[in-house]
């Protein structure tokens, strides 16, 4: 089963929105795998953003990131890393769709509440970066069956 990275964003747990998002994807069929409330070191987020180091909002994104608890979370599923793409909406919540994430909530593209890892290769490089092996909790989950 494929695994991907979430992480709500210091705007999306001071807002409340935590539940919210955790309901969606556990609505949807996916499976929580590894959840943590965490504060992210500008080391973490200097590694976890390195390949938009030379974007001109990186300051800004650095800063964000680090301003807050963040709501870290690795979720599992069949082609759980481009459904939850779409589950999260366009970067920009000007343009994300209605129904999604960033869509329903989101208003300005810094402050977009959640993050989502984009490839198969950044899902592994960002789990690695955020969670140690044991503190992924594979178990199954009965419900499953009704799903795939
Ligand atoms: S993506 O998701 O990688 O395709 O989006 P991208 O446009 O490449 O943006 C990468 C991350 O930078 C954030 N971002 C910004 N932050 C502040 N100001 C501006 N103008 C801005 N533009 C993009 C965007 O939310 C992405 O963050 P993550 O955490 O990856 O979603």
């Amino acid at each position: 089963m494929q695994k991907t990275f979430l992480m709500v964003k210091p705007d999306g747990v001071q807002r409340g929105l935590v539940g919210e998002i955790v309901n969606r994807f556990e609505k949807k069929g996916f499976q929580l795998v590894g959840a943590k409330l965490m504060h992210v070191t500008e080391e973490i987020a200097g590694q976890h953003y390195a390949e938009h180091k030379e974007r001109p909002f990186f300051g800004e994104l650095v800063e964000f990131i680090t301003s807050g608890p963040v709501f870290a979370m690795v979720w599992e599923g069949e082609e759980v890393i481009a459904t939850a793409r779409q589950m999260m909406g366009k970067t920009n919540p000007k343009e994300a769709l209605p129904g999604t994430i960033r869509g329903d909530y989101g208003v300005t593209v810094g402050k977009n509440i959640i993050h989502g890892s984009d490839s198969p290769e950044s899902a592994e490089r960002e789990i690695a970066i955020f969670f140690k092996e044991e503190e992924l909790v594979p178990y199954t989950k009965l419900v499953n069956e009704w799903i795939y």
